[in-house]
């Protein structure tokens, strides 16, 4: 099963600290030819890298040993802005599906644009790389420490605002539904793969974005797609995910589902031995802070086990526990 085992590096803060040479010097200068201008890995005599002479590298964000993924932070140099560059490294691709799933995530990411995704701002495949340049949020790891590591689920008092966990759901489901409406579906929702982003003037929560398109999926007219092996994460997964099955955008509202889940009370509801297909059952010596609120009966419907029964994001856009955020 494919799944992303890595760790987010700590963030420095500040301004931006200067990076001597982390990567191989010209890791990325073997370039194909059609793009041998759009994207260049440069080690100045400076011995600082830069990216097109433009984007100096700052510090790594995230690697992993398990994958060929590397998460970067640059600065670029003329608008003063930081941007994340994710590379994928081509000889760390170990199966034809790995390859596939690297191609799929630069055309799907790139084909996407809206406020609840992380916006995409450049990208290209080398002949050791695909590599996307992506916007910076910082507070990349706000879910994942939240849930994860802190264990302060939004059903606890500190910082356990309802209506900015209604907020975040409306964020979500909106990204999902712009996602589903263009015949993508995400496969591997889950809090490591949600970023926020902060001081957003138009609203009064932070913004949830959508990334990670590794594991994305373009649905074929009848809305459906064949997936060769089983993938994603798997305490997210929906059961009909399997080797060889047809699936639908209903796999997303399954990890939706098992999401809210585990933000609104910290614990995913395979921890009570609930089994798929079985009733689902909301204790209220965790819920109580969700009572009449729509929530509960919200990711009941994420997570039937028959995916048409499932509820689309669509129909979740006006669900109570959304529709009563009121501005959508
Ligand atoms: N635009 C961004 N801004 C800030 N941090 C980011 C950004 N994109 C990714 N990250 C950080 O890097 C981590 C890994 O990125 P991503 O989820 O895209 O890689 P991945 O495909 O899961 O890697 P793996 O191959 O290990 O599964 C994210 O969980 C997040 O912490
Ligand atoms: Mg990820």
């Amino acid at each position: 099963m494919e799944t992303g085992a890595g760790i987010a590096l700590p963030h420095e803060s500040g301004r931006p600290r200067r990076h001597r040479a982390s990567l191989p010097p010209g890791a990325l200068s073997d370039l194909l030819p059609e793009i041998a201008n759009h994207i260049a890995l440069i080690t100045g005599a400076d011995n600082l890298v830069r990216l097109n002479s433009r984007y100096l590298l700052i510090h790594p964000i995230y690697r992993s040993e398990a994958s060929p993924t590397v998460v970067e932070l640059y600065h670029d140099c003329d608008t003063s802005l930081d941007v994340v560059v994710k590379r994928v490294e081509k000889d760390r691709l170990l199966s034809p599906a790995q390859w596939a799933s690297a191609r799929r995530e630069l055309d799907i990411h790139r084909s996407l644009r809206h406020r609840n995704v992380v916006e995409f701002l450049d990208g290209g495949e080398t002949e050791k790389e695909y590599v996307l340049m992506l916007e910076y949020l910082p507070a990349c790891d706000y879910f994942t420490s939240r849930i994860e590591v802190n264990n302060e689920p939004f059903c606890t008092k500190r910082d356990g605002a309802v209506e900015k966990f209604k907020s975040f759901t409306c964020d979500i489901v909106l990204g999902l539904a712009y996602l589903h409406a263009n015949g993508i579906i995400h496969m591997d929702l889950k809090p490591a793969n949600l970023l926020l982003k902060k001081d957003v003037p138009t609203n009064e929560f932070p913004l949830v974005k959508l990334c990670d398109f590794g594991l994305s999926r373009r649905v074929s007219d009848d809305g459906s797609v064949l997936i060769e092996k089983k993938c994603g994460t798997s305490s997210y997964v929906a059961p009909e995910v399997c080797d060889q099955a047809c699936v639908t955008s209903a796999v997303d509202m399954w990890g939706l589902g098992v999401m809210l889940h585990m933000l609104a009370v910290g614990f995913a509801p395979y921890a009570l031995r609930w089994k798929p297909g079985e009733e689902l059952k909301f204790n209220p010596r965790y819920w109580r802070k969700y009572e009449n609120t729509g929530l509960t009966d919200l990711i009941s419907r994420c997570l039937r086990l028959d995916p048409a029964e499932r509820i689309t994001a669509q129909q979740a856009l006006s669900h109570p526990w959304i529709a009563l955020n009121g501005d959508m």
